[in-house]
């Protein structure tokens, strides 16, 4: 078995609302393994973004444990945390924490001035190789008002990957795109993880999650279920093509099974 780069015990999350407390989170055990690409699915509401925080040590949890490639996160102060994410993580989340002063250029590299790991000019080099990837430099020198949907999107991408993360956390990430960009950036995230980042997604789309290795399925705040599909094998013939649409009927029925 692979290690395990990323673990929640009795991972829980409550939020207080006008007196009312919403346990949001219900005790979650997960394992995600180094190398995994899994997805978050579930119905609105039950949880998937707020897991995805806490796991992620973006917002404190109410009770449990993270374990973070073998350092316990719960235990951390904001200092130690912050540089964590900086070195450890990537991140596109649904509110995208992109700078609104900074061009699309200087918010993909800032990140990686922050890490201090490579050179300025190497950052930037990174930085104009993933924006040419992601067929966004001609978007580089503009504001973040001044790009769509989508390229924003692709911008995000960009900045989550700069550091060359251990692990990528995602929330929907091609919510916000028409399905053939939604496949693009799917496609820099499936090689992102060959390349041996780990990746947690939330999706909605049983499309983007065929890519994964496994699903689970969360409702009201628990884990009900998980599909293993496992990688995607390129040794047998079948086209790739072919092999999505195999593994979405499968996900698609397991999909009805958990009541989705
Ligand atoms: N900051 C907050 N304060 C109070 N309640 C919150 C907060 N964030 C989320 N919640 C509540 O927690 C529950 C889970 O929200 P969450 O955003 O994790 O759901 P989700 O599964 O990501 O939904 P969606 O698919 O719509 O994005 C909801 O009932 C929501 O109203
Ligand atoms: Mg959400």
């Amino acid at each position: 078995m692979a290690d395990i780069c990323l673990e929640a015990r009795d991972l829980c999350k409550t939020y207080i609302v006008d007196g009312y407390s919403n346990n949001v989170l219900q005790n979650i055990n997960l394992k995600i393994e180094e190398g995994e690409f899994v997805s978050i699915m579930g119905p609105s509401g039950s949880g998937k973004s707020t897991l995805l925080y806490t796991i992620s040590g973006m917002d404190d949890m109410t009770a449990g444990k993270v374990i973070f490639d073998g350092d316990d996160i719960s235990g951390m102060n904001d200092k130690q945390l912050t540089q964590l994410r900086l070195l450890k993580m990537g991140f596109i989340f649904q509110q995208m924490y992109m700078m609104k002063k900074l061009c699309i250029m200087d918010n993909i590299v800032l990140p990686g001035y922050q890490a201090k790991i490579m050179s300025r000019e190497e950052v930037n080099k990174k930085a104009e190789e993933l924006m040419r990837r992601l067929e966004i430099i001609e978007t580089a020198d503009r504001e973040i008002t001044e790009v769509s949907g989508g390229q924003l999107q692709r911008a995000c991408l960009a900045r989550a990957l700069i550091n060359s993360p251990k692990v990528l956390f995602a929330d929907e990430p091609t919510g916000a795109l028409n399905s053939k960009a939604s496949m693009e950036v799917l496609g820099e995230m499936v090689k992102a993880n060959e390349a041996g980042t780990t990746v947690l997604m939330v999706t909605h789309s049983e499309k983007v999650a065929a890519s994964s290795d496994r699903i689970i399925y969360l409702m009201d705040g628990d884990i009900q279920g998980e599909l293993v599909l496992g990688k995607i094998n390129t040794s047998d013939g079948m086209s790739s093509a072919e092999k999505l649409s195999l593994r979405e009927r499968k996900l698609r029925k397991w999909l009805e099974e958990m009541g989705w």
